[in-house]
């Protein structure tokens, strides 16, 4: 017995900012960005915020797997840029698709989250303390930026993506999940400062800051060792997965991993040209533009795979 994807969904907001519309408030270009990432446009959230993102890709996941609310034993939020410190998204997002006693619980991977996430439903299922649940990445990256510091800010957009899960005979195969805090610094965004009865501060808020080649080197390197002890794991070669659906950070970072994999390109869809990174959003999302497309045959290996800060990484193979 395992975990099957039977629905998928997505929302992004609806304002459009292209590499052009921020040429116009930083010094930048489209050639630039679009060079150095393969990103031409991002979504930008002018008020909805990550619960109502949240809920609107898991009615349409809900909708897709053909499942009401009520059967829903779980809901796991992914994000690192929730709209509250308490209560957890999950549960906001369990009051607005109207199911009232089910497990919630937000997980904070950052763009790993998906993947973790997607294990954490898995394994309360393979537990026997859960049978259907929904698996949802929603974030709000574009409050975490400082949008005067252009080699950042311009690659990351805002969205969220879910996808409904049950106990099945085929789906998850096999699982490789990694975390190393030694280089928690290189993408990095400060919570709430300290400020207190006892400590006083001038309240500031932090925006994130990152190494974009330490995480890029990290990236290269991660990913397709990552795939390699999967797909080992599993005892299947590169040669039969039909397609690799990656975190959406940068087109040469996808490049550089199907070189490595010696796996065709075209076995890696890609969407960060419209979105930019969502970070736990990007894989889900991706998820279910390939799905609704019909790019999916029932029997596919996929591989998912996912890395970005704390740093943490990993894979999933799954079966269609
Ligand atoms: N527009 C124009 N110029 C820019 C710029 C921008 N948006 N951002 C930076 N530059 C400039 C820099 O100031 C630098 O100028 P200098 O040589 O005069 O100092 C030059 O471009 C090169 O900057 P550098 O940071 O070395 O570029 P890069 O080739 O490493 O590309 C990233 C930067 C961020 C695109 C790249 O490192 C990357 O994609 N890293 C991975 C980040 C990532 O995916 N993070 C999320 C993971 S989950």
């Amino acid at each position: 017995m395992t975990t099957k994807i039977i629905g998928t969904g997505h929302y992004v907001p609806e304002r459009i900012i292209t590499n052009d519309d921020l040429a116009m408030i930083m010094d930048t270009s489209d050639e630039w960005i679009s060079e150095r990432t393969g990103i031409h446009q991002r979504r930008i959230d002018t008020g909805e915020g990550v619960v109502q993102m949240a809920s609107k890709a898991a009615k349409n996941a809900l909708e897709n797997a053909g499942i009401m609310a009520e059967e829903l034993d779980m809901i796991i939020v992914a994000t690192s840029t929730a709209d509250y410190l308490f209560p957890n998204t999950a549960s906001l997002v369990q009051r607005e698709l109207g199911n009232h006693q089910c497990t919630c619980l937000d997980l904070s991977a950052a763009c790993t989250g998906f993947l973790y996430g997607l294990n954490t439903a898995h394994a309360y299922i393979k537990a026997g303390m859960a049978k259907t649940a929904l698996v949802i990445g929603s974030e709000c990256l574009s409050k975490t930026m400082d949008w005067t510091e252009r080699s950042t800010c311009i690659l990351f957009g805002d969205g969220a993506g879910a996808v409904v899960v049950t106990e099945a005979e085929t789906g998850i195969e096999e699982i490789v999940s990694h975390s190393d805090g030694r280089k928690g610094e290189v993408i990095i965004c400060d919570s709430r400062p300290l400020e207190n009865f006892l400590v006083k501060k001038d309240v500031t808020y932090a925006y994130t800051r990152m190494d974009g080649q330490e995480v890029f080197r990290f990236a290269v390197k991660t990913v397709p060792e990552c795939i390699h002890e999967l797909l080992e794991k599993a005892g299947i070669g590169v040669e039969e997965v039909d397609h690799f659906i990656l975190h959406q950070a940068n087109e040469r970072i996808i490049h550089s991993v199907s070189k490595r994999l010696k796996a065709p390109l075209e076995r890696f869809p890609m969407n960060l040209q419209n979105y930019g990174n969502t970070s736990a959003a990007s894989i889900p999302i991706l998820l279910d533009e390939c799905n609704r497309a019909g790019m999916f045959q029932s029997g596919d290996k996929i591989v998912l795979s996912g890395f970005g800060a704390g740093l943490t990484w990993g894979a999933i193979l799954l079966t269609w």
